[in-house]
């Protein structure tokens, strides 16, 4: 058995990871697991992805499931709930992971383009997070942590960048910012910590054609003041933290996790 190389700050904690297949969500779950947690692994279409997951948290000595949900679907998700739930008692923690693109020119953007995006995106989202809410309050305060329960939302810079050729994934995520925070203050009475991580570029399949060139890689990197792109562990460590006791204070907030890329670094050299 591989050793934790983590503080095992989120012991005993049972975590939903949708997305978690692939890409950033995989990275999250294996954190959340390395911190201790057991971690439901949802997935979309790649079972052998997510089971490679399941496998890897599984050898850090973590109990982990993978399950089959599309979260823009209603049913999917109340069976996803109710299949994690089962397996593992309750939830303490729900990463809001999954998302896509379907980029179009915005003349050329079809109303299947735009709705796919803001169905798994924002509405996928909302069912997600109504569920773990419910779940939150339906068992009440656990002593593994000191919040009810915590929400992670996985928005991006582009809740804050607009982004031509993808007004239906910028639209989405700013609707994910608005969402995100909006529950917050609802639902921060009943000690339920909800915020969001703003990734940057992170090296995944779902922005490929972004860094698989060198000449892709560099034009990139102009965007990136720190100089890299970023990996899932960079997201994964930041959403270990986030749904730690040692942010126990931190609610409705997007921390963006971006080498910079907020920092509109075209200006660094004058205006
Ligand atoms: C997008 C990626 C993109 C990154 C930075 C993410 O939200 O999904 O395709 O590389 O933002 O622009």
């Amino acid at each position: 058995m591989q050793a934790p190389t983590q503080p095992q700050v989120l012991a005993g904690q049972k975590a939903l990871v949708t997305g978690g297949s692939s890409g950033i969500g995989a990275g999250v779950a294996v954190a959340l697991a390395q911190a201790g947690a057991d971690v439901v692994v949802a997935y979309h279409s790649s079972a052998d992805g997510a089971n490679e997951i399941v496998a890897q948290i599984q050898a850090l000595g973590r109990q982990a499931r993978a399950v089959k949900a599309d979260v823009s679907c209603r049913d999917d998700v109340q069976a996803l709930f109710e299949q994690s739930i089962a397996a593992f008692g309750t939830l303490d923690i729900l990463i809001s992971n999954a998302g896509l693109q379907r980029d179009a020119a915005f003349v050329d953007m079809t109303l299947q383009d735009w709705q796919q995006v803001i169905d798994t995106n924002l509405t996928g989202m909302f069912l997600c997070c109504q569920l773990a809410a419910r779940e939150f309050l339906r068992r009440g305060p656990r002593p593994v942590s000191r919040a009810l329960g915590k929400i992670v939302c996985m928005s991006s810079v582009h809740e804050v960048i607009p982004w031509a050729e993808r007004a239906n994934y910028a639209a989405s995520k700013g609707g994910v910012k608005l969402l995100m925070q909006s529950i917050a203050q609802e639902l921060a009475p009943k000690r339920i910590r909800i915020n969001s991580i703003g990734p940057g570029a992170i090296k995944t399949p779902i922005n490929r054609e972004a860094w698989e060139t060198p000449e892709a890689r560099d034009k990139l990197l102009e965007l990136i003041p720190y100089g890299r792109i970023g990996e899932p562990e960079d997201i994964g460590r930041a959403a270990m933290w986030l749904c730690s006791d040692a942010a126990d204070y931190i609610t409705g907030q997007t921390l963006f996790v971006d080498g910079g890329m907020t920092l509109y670094p075209e200006f660094a050299d004058g205006g």
